[in-house]
């Protein structure tokens, strides 16, 4: 895989770079801009080498959204040149997008001399402009793609030991292949979230109107799993489970401080919900640690980090911290070792 540090002679040639700038939007304002925090050096690299940009990306699942509030967050605080920057319309407008569709992709690579992918985000989707196009126009992998990868890889490439996965979050269908991966891989896996409730059920607890997952998914056969380890209690509103409970934050504590990497994914309870406090408490003493490798799955558990720890670029606090702008693609890229977007880059 390239990278665009790559590129030579860029001066005036049209660079079409994805980005994700799907980002929470409320009242025309953008709510968390991590993502396109992340994109902003790639994009003042090919800016300050004189290339003429058009990022492409898609906000929301059907293409009826307006980018009007993210191009104008992107402007405000990159400070990038609307001369030589530019927007191409959010891309799930056209049905081509998400067919792949090669004429489609063609069309588009006309708009441009080369492709960049600084949409890791994104890369699980076999879509047009994340797969196709980059077989079209030569293609590199922008600065933060690459980080992900690197990073992300870090779990299942030789991983330290004692390794500590910690996975909340719900659907517990889309999560399967991912415990049943790392049950080989790290030394203990820590159930909390929704997905808890799946195995507190199967063990045959009460658990009252919680969220559970319909489908069984053969989670009998890996409950008995030594490494896996369960909420031992649980905070309970109106009989439904909301979060872990303190003898379970301080055993998760615990893990952590035995532990020399730390991969987490999804929020261990329902941290939008005042009372539910177990996640920013986890989060808040992961970031204490200073000789560990600590890895985080993005989506929900990004909105529980302090601002003060995502601005600061070198994160004073844990060092050795990094935390991935996917979603659903870093799922897939730490379940299957790659992704589409990946492999069209190669
Ligand atoms: C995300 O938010 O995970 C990415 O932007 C992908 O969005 P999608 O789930 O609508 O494909």
């Amino acid at each position: 895989m390239r990278n665009i540090k790559q590129l030579k002679n860029i001066k005036g040639k049209r660079a079409l770079v994805r980005v994700d700038f799907n980002v929470p939007i409320k009242n025309g304002k953008v709510l968390d801009d991590f993502r396109i925090k992340q994109a902003i050096p790639s994009i003042k690299y090919l800016e300050k080498k004189g290339a003429k940009i058009i990022l492409i990306t898609h906000l929301g699942k059907d293409g009826s959204a307006s980018l009007e509030p993210v191009i104008k967050h992107f402007f405000k605080i990159s400070k990038c040149s609307k001369l030589q920057i530019s927007f191409f319309e959010n891309i799930r407008k056209f049905s081509g997008e998400e067919k792949n569709d090669l004429n489609f992709a063609k069309n588009l690579a006309k708009q441009g001399d080369f492709y960049v992918n600084e949409a890791f985000s994104v890369s699980h989707r076999a879509h047009a402009s994340v797969v196709s196009l980059a077989k079209l126009l030569p293609s590199y992998a922008g600065f933060q793609f690459e980080k992900e990868i690197k990073n992300l890889s870090k779990v299942f490439k030789n991983p330290k030991h004692p390794f500590l996965f910690i996975l909340g979050g719900a659907k517990f269908s889309t999560k399967m292949p991912l415990i049943k991966k790392y049950l080989k891989l790290a030394d203990s896996v820590f159930i909390g979230g929704a997905l808890a409730n799946d195995f507190l059920k199967a063990k045959g607890y009460e658990i009252g109107k919680s969220l559970v997952d319909e489908i069984d998914f053969g989670i009998k056969n890996i409950i008995k799993n030594k490494k896996i380890i369960l909420p031992e209690d649980v905070f309970v509103k109106d009989e439904i489970i909301l979060d872990i409970g303190e003898k379970s934050v301080k055993t998760l504590e615990n893990l952590i401080q035995k532990s020399k990497l730390i991969l987490w994914n999804g929020p261990l309870g329902k941290y939008e919900d005042e009372e539910a406090k177990a996640t920013k408490r986890i989060m808040n003493f992961l970031l204490k640690q200073k000789n560990k490798e600590i890895i985080l799955g993005g989506g929900d558990l990004v909105s529980c980090i302090p601002k003060s720890v995502l601005e600061s670029r070198n994160y004073k606090l844990a060092p050795n911290l990094f935390i991935s702008t996917g979603g659903g693609a870093t799922l897939d890229f730490l379940a299957n070792g790659t992704l589409p977007g990946i492999k069209a880059l190669k």
